[in-house]
């Protein structure tokens, strides 16, 4: 007989959408709603960090929602995605820790897996299904050259294009190369998100679990070319809009967001129907 080998076991992906915080910069809109919950062309923000997720084949999704915004999500996306297999829980966030706290929220809903974390407030035009389908293990983040770079977690490479230091919104310029708000991480990253400090400004920031993963030299950088999207401001946020518009972006869109979305538009012109009787 021969040896029996132990092959590592093969973990599923979960997915974790971060739609919470106060987004004071879109007063007075979101005084009334969640800023993930606002439109970009013809949908709410939420479907684009939804879709990236669905259409790399991941089933169990968490949103994470501030409490004053949780009945509108659970009233959008409860169930609006049950018949595809698709399921979509919700946490609430009591206040905006700061983005590693979803890896510390959303450990039950991790579980043994890895995940595929995204904040609910970016917008990406390329496609990143493959690289979330392949992921295995260590950690795996998104880099786009910005002009600002200083508003952002920014990454800075070697002549050989590997990622030597991040740093949170740095003081002095390191690179032009800013992380975007989607991370694949291993397990490991719930232990590394429970150790973490709160920062100067008082937040568990994400980039110090990608720091964690850089130092192990276990953290792959992708650089992107196509569009990247954060609407935190007026300006940001009708900019999306026409960017959307203009590149098609929701055309790409997976076909189940789209026949949810129908389903749901004519279930509601239906009791809009019946209300007016
Ligand atoms: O957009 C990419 C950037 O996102 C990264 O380059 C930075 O490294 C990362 O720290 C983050 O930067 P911001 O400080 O600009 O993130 P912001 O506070 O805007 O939060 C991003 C989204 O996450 C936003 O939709 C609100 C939500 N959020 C934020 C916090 C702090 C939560 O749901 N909970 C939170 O505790």
């Amino acid at each position: 007989m021969g040896e029996e080998t132990t092959k590592p076991k093969k973990r599923k992906m979960k997915g974790i959408i971060l739609a919470g915080g106060t987004a004071t910069r879109l007063f007075p809109m979101t005084a009334t709603t969640s800023k993930q919950l606002l439109p970009v062309y013809d949908r709410q923000m939420i479907f684009y960090p939804l879709n990236t997720l669905i259409k790399a084949g991941i089933k169990n999704i968490l949103i994470i929602v501030a409490p004053e915004h949780s009945g509108q999500f659970l009233n959008l996306l409860g169930s609006l995605f049950k018949k595809y297999g698709i399921h979509i829980t919700f946490e609430v966030q009591s206040i905006p820790r700061g983005l590693a706290e979803a890896l510390t929220l959303g450990e039950n809903h991790i579980g043994d897996d890895n995940v595929a974390l995204i904040l609910g407030d970016n917008i990406f035009e390329d496609d990143f299904s493959k690289q979330i389908k392949e992921f295995r293990s260590g950690g795996h983040v998104f880099a786009k050259k910005v002009s600002d770079p200083e508003r952002f977690g920014v990454v800075k490479f070697n002549k050989n294009q590997r990622a030597i230091e991040i740093v949170e919104k740095p003081n002095e310029w390191i690179s032009d190369y800013a992380v975007t708000g989607l991370y694949l991480f291993d397990n490991d990253c719930i232990e590394i998100a429970k150790n973490i400090k709160p920062s100067e400004r008082g937040e568990v920031e994400i980039t110090e679990v990608n720091k964690a993963y850089l130092k192990k030299k276990k953290l792959e950088v992708t650089i992107f070319e196509g569009e990247w999207l954060d609407a935190g401001t007026p300006d940001s946020l009708l900019e999306a809009s026409r960017i959307v518009k203009e590149k098609g972006i929701t055309r790409n869109f997976h076909p189940v967001i789209d026949e949810a979305i129908t389903e749901f538009s004519a279930e509601l012109k239906v009791l809009s129907k019946k209300k007016l009787k």
